[in-house]
């Protein structure tokens, strides 16, 4: 596997692969990898002759600082999961390499439409930052098809969008949520979970099913889902709820009936780790 932290590195290394009309599938990361982001990675394989996998925990996009700071990193246990996956490029920048000097003007671009739930108002900054990075990654990467998970389905949707509205020619791909048996969705943030915090955190998705087993019943309203998440939730003392949304997965607007496309989606803090996870189904 290439490694590569500089842009000049990368974009040199890449020219040699699009000189042959090689495509390229690229997977955005930002380390600490486990099972969701390989799946991303083993369906860019698949279909690309090339992947570019970038790692870069990028401060942009932190609302929180100690979030930042505490961020989890393995970049040796990385590399080596990489090379074992057989990845043919990763990118490793620094922040410097990235951003330059501190307190250079930036671009703030955002997506109002897709920006107003979930968790664009409880990460002030966060989808500005993401779209940034991304926009950047794009520009270096210049990939045929990159390759985002259904986890974080609101960022999914806005690098659609910011694909779709900037036409950059690529394609993107969103790949389905990997879970613990337990069902709790894997996440880098879990390392920071004690034990007794990952057994509580599996009613998210506990409480999810549950909503999604009684969305059939005759006469039931998106309160009365909510409620049943609540409870479930509630019924751990180290949960504390951030937001429960039932929304039309493809607008993220709000949903008068239970009815058609539905996307339920879920923040919650366990001590000081925030969680998301969420479920796409049809009524
Ligand atoms: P990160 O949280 O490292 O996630 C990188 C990619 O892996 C994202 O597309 C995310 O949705 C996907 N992913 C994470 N956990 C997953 C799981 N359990 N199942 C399936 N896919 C999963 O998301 C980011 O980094 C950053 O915001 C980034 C896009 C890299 C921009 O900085």
């Amino acid at each position: 596997m290439e490694i590569h932290s500089t842009v000049k590195g990368l974009r040199e290394s890449l020219k040699k692969y699009k000189l042959k009309n090689q495509t390229i599938g690229f997977v955005p990361t930002m380390g600490y990898l486990h099972e969701g982001h390989f799946n991303l990675m083993e369906e860019s394989k698949k279909r690309n002759d090339i992947t570019v996998v970038s790692i870069f925990v990028n401060p942009l996009q932190f609302n929180d600082i100690k979030d930042f700071e505490k961020y989890p990193k393995n970049e040796e246990g990385d590399i080596e999961s990489l090379t074992k996956l057989g990845i043919d490029i990763l990118f490793l920048p620094s922040s410097e390499e990235i951003y330059g000097q501190v307190g250079e003007a930036k671009i703030e671009m955002k997506i109002p439409a897709l920006m107003k739930n979930l968790c664009a108002p409880s990460r002030i900054g966060h989808f500005e930052g993401v779209i940034h990075i991304v926009s950047k990654l794009f520009n270096y990467v210049q990939p045929d098809k990159v390759y985002f998970g259904l986890k974080d389905y609101q960022q999914f949707l806005i690098i659609k969008e910011l694909i779709h509205n900037l036409s950059f020619p690529i394609e993107i791909i969103g790949v389905e949520t990997v879970r613990e048996k337990s069902g709790l969705a894997m996440s880098s943030r879990n390392s920071r979970l004690t034990k007794e915090e990952s057994e509580d955190a599996t009613l998210v998705y506990r409480s999810m099913k549950m909503a999604e087993k009684n969305s059939g019943k005759k006469n039931i309203t998106i309160p009365t889902l909510k409620e049943i998440i609540k409870e479930i939730l509630l019924s751990s003392n180290m949960i504390k709820i951030d937001y429960i949304e039932i929304l039309d997965p493809d607008t993220l607007e709000n949903k008068e009936f239970v009815s058609g496309k539905i996307l339920i989606a879920i923040a919650v803090f366990l001590g000081n780790v925030r969680l998301i996870d969420n479920i796409r189904f049809e009524v």
